[in-house]
């Protein structure tokens, strides 16, 4: 086993331990050290601390940089990947006109395969080491999907779609054949290296009764798997949900009764959420995947941040490609603070970073290995740079004239004000931000000069 020891020495940033307030109660190392062996992290400390305590490690020189926990992002399709930013039609029609052709082609393995590799590589690029994505119908998008995350020892979270009506033939599967096809995959995959297996019901009105019976039967008998679906996201779908179920007393109350409401249940979008939904949600422990880019792209209505945060729903921040139209979590966030804005509750750049972080990891139950960068933890992190492009050079580090210079990093060799950077490239920034991706210790984002080298 490679017993390398190596020091990453940057300004750090994370947070510890689950928080209401993560503006208060985040960690920021100006002059940090990260120690890092057989892929875990070892010590958190000032780099002054640590380095004295390691003497023989490698040291990496990351100053002038942000280290930050890898991203999780929440809820994303992967077949999606190809047909992100179509044009013009809100929920119901872009399922019919784009989605739902596009995930045909996932009958075809080399197709699945394909994609899967280009969506992995979106993630790196964009800092994000953990997704919790909807694969296709076909069982073997699912098997493409582990298999690709399994190269990069990836902590990664998918199942296959089921989906037994109001959809194309050529789409369906059955009641049984859902259950039937999701079983064999979380034998093969549920806690496999890193993999773990959600249920996926893709929404309530594309599975018929008997076919969520099915999978609420595996729920409970594989209490520790996820599950992931949609809830309230449009309009005119809460209203069909009312119409196809109309015994229920809300749209969450359909999940409910099928054993879906539960820790580890993840739902999608949650707009237009009544009071009780609201408190059920908390009651359960279920989380709540807040995707901005999506919402405000499809027009679907604006994320009720203050009654998640009265009703202490865990907010879980995602980028829902193809409707979302950044896999950059950071931009995610400034979508997020957009509509935060609107509603005159700006969700601050500390907990856009929780919500992406720490915050999912604790409501998921895996805060012992991701989420944060604690003792004992994977060692999946990102370095962001505020120097990828001019604009962000000029907006970091002032006009080059001692009149105008407005720096918080005067020597460029730390990163004083952690927040502003982070909201910084929400706006501004992209891809080029994230200078490197770690997951499990490894440096995973292909280096800009070979990219050039490529091309
Ligand atoms: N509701 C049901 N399926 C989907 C999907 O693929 N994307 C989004 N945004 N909402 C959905
Ligand atoms: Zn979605």
């Amino acid at each position: 086993m490679n017993t390398k020891v190596v020091l990453y020495r940057a300004s750090i940033l994370h947070f510890p331990e689950a928080t209401d307030v993560p503006s208060r109660d985040y960690v920021h190392f100006v002059d940090g050290g990260l120690v890092v062996v057989n892929g875990k992290i070892l010590a958190l400390d000032e780099y002054a601390v640590i380095f004295p305590k390691h003497p023989t490690a490698e040291v990496v020189d990351y100053r002038g940089r942000l280290i930050v926990p890898g991203f999780l992002d929440s809820h994303l399709h992967f077949p999606q990947t190809e047909m992100i930013a179509k044009y013009g039609e809100q929920l119901l029609e872009w399922l019919e006109n784009y989605t739902f052709p596009t995930e045909d082609k996932f009958k075809d393995m080399n197709y699945c395969r394909y994609i899967a590799q280009i969506f992995l590589r979106q993630l790196i690029d964009n800092g994000t080491t953990t997704a919790l994505t909807f694969a296709s119908v076909h069982s073997q998008s699912v098997d493409a999907m582990f298999e690709a995350a399994s190269q990069l020892n990836m902590a990664f979270i998918t199942g296959k779609v089921c989906m037994d009506r109001h959809c194309p033939t050529y789409l369906q599967d059955t009641a049984s054949s859902a259950q039937r096809q999701s079983d064999d995959l979380i034998q093969r995959w549920h806690g496999k290296g890193r993999n773990l297996y959600a249920l996926t019901p893709r929404f309530a009105p594309t599975s018929s009764p008997e076919q969520l019976a099915s999978l609420g039967e595996l729920a409970q008998q594989y209490p520790d798997v996820f599950i992931q679906t949609h809830l309230s996201e449009n309009a005119h779908e809460v209203a069909w949900v009312k119409e196809l179920y109309p015994t229920h007393t809300n749209y969450l109350d359909v999940y409910e009764h099928f054993n879906m409401v539960r820790k580890r249940s993840v739902f999608g979008h949650c707009l237009h959420l009544n009071n009780d939904e609201w408190a059920q949600l908390s009651e359960s422990g279920a989380v709540s995947a807040f995707c901005p880019s999506s919402n405000l792209f499809l027009g679907s209505g604006l994320f009720d941040i203050q009654s998640a945060k009265e009703h202490k729903v865990s907010i879980a921040l995602a980028s829902d490609v193809g409707a979302g139209t950044s896999f950059n979590m950071l931009r995610n966030y400034g979508d997020a603070y957009k509509i935060s804005q609107l509603q005159q509750s700006p969700i601050n750049p500390y907990e856009g970073l929780y919500y992406m972080t720490q915050g999912p990891a604790i409501a998921y139950d895996l805060s012992d290995n991701i989420g944060n960068l604690n003792p004992g933890s994977y060692a999946d992190f990102v370095v962001l740079t505020p120097l990828a492009n001019e604009l962000s050079k000029l907006r970091h580090l002032g006009a080059n004239t001692t009149s105008t210079a407005t720096s918080n990093n005067a020597d460029q060799t730390t990163v004083e004000n952690a927040s502003d950077m982070i909201f910084a490239l929400s706006m501004i920034g992209d891809d080029r931000a994230v200078e490197a991706t770690y997951i499990a210790g490894k440096q995973q984002k292909t280096p800009m000069e070979n990219l050039n080298a490529l091309a």
